[in-house]
């Protein structure tokens, strides 16, 4: 195995319609930025990336401005149903909870359940895990999600998808914006690992199964991983981390990969974004949504994907 790699680092916050406001833009990037700062010290400190991942997802979880964990958005019957999962790339195991409710980090559960003979499990047998663990019971409801819920249900629940981000100010001028968070992470180890979490599309139908507990929202193995938002059905239709883990597999570019898995992507008329890290180091991003909130560091600086011009959907830096 090698040592002293340069760590890697690439988030998100969801995927959706463009942040209309400079103040929400820069209120999102407040989000985003200590998350990477954070995280990317304990990759320099050693930790491995499945880790770093689970602590990047943890942090993501417990701001009330992204669609997981603490304000999660309301389902259908006015509940709080949240998905995650976590893929480590070096043993190649997936894990997730589908479905869960009444836990502050869904990221935790899946993090257990990663060396456990089970590994997805779904909501009933999920809280009964948390119970198991001594997880505190954790109500994830904010306000400004539960007005948004019931400004929806005098609608009759018009909208396909509830907000990706929750602020006042944000909320007025989104529309249809998808929500989840994700963590890829590179380890000085060369090691590769993915976490995404979600409240789902918000306004749901009971038992719909999200893309963020599926390896088709979120894959990796020792040459690729990647996280993805958007709307959930498009991204499992496209299969959409592991077609371009595989084709990195194979032997393909990861920026050929994106490009290629973006443009049938674009073709089919998918509405998502995805992050992604090679184990060469490379990081890459691309959405056929309007905004891609995600941020990195690269070893030497941090920087994000929110004013990222038409025509550049794509991006790999290596
Ligand atoms: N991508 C999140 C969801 O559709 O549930």
């Amino acid at each position: 195995m090698n040592l002293k790699v340069q760590p890697k680092l690439i988030i998100h916050g969801g995927a959706g319609s463009s942040l209309k406001s400079k103040g929400g833009m820069e209120a999102v990037r407040r989000s985003l930025y200590p998350v990477v700062e954070a995280v990317y010290s304990l990759l320099l400190s050693g930790v491995s990336a499945t880790e770093a991942v689970v602590r990047g997802c943890q942090m993501l979880e417990d701001d009330p401005c992204f669609n997981a964990g603490t304000g999660s958005v309301l389902q259908s019957d006015g509940q709080i149903r949240m998905s995650a999962s976590l893929m480590d790339g070096a043993s190649q195991s997936f894990s997730g909870v589908i479905n869960v409710s009444r836990v502050r980090n869904p990221i935790e559960l899946v993090q257990f359940l990663q060396t456990s003979p089970d590994r997805v499990l779904s909501d009933f047998g999920a809280v009964e895990l948390a119970r198991e663990l001594q997880i505190p019971s954790y109500n994830c409801l904010t306000e400004l999600r539960l007005q948004e819920w019931i400004q929806e249900r005098q609608d009759n629940f018009k909208r396909t998808m509830a907000g990706v981000v929750a602020e006042e100010e944000l909320l007025e001028t989104s529309n249809a914006r998808r929500g989840t968070i994700g963590v890829v992470a590179l380890d000085t180890y060369g090691r590769l690992s993915a976490g995404t979490s979600t409240g789902g599309k918000g306004f749901e139908r009971l038992g719909r199964v999200s893309d963020s507990a599926m390896p088709a929202g979120n894959y990796a193995t020792k040459y690729a991983a990647v996280s993805c938002t958007g709307i959930g059905e498009d991204i499992i239709d496209e299969c959409l981390a592991p077609r371009i883990v595989l084709r990195v597999t194979d032997g393909m570019s990861l920026k050929d990969a994106m490009h290629r898995t973006f443009a049938e992507a674009s073709e089919n008329n998918r509405d998502f974004g995805a992050i992604a890290l090679d184990a060469r180091g490379a990081i890459a991003w691309g959405k056929t949504s309007e905004a891609l909130l995600a941020a990195y560091h690269d070893g030497e600086k941090m920087s994000d994907t929110l004013e990222i011009p038409t025509g550049k959907e794509i991006g790999c830096l290596i």
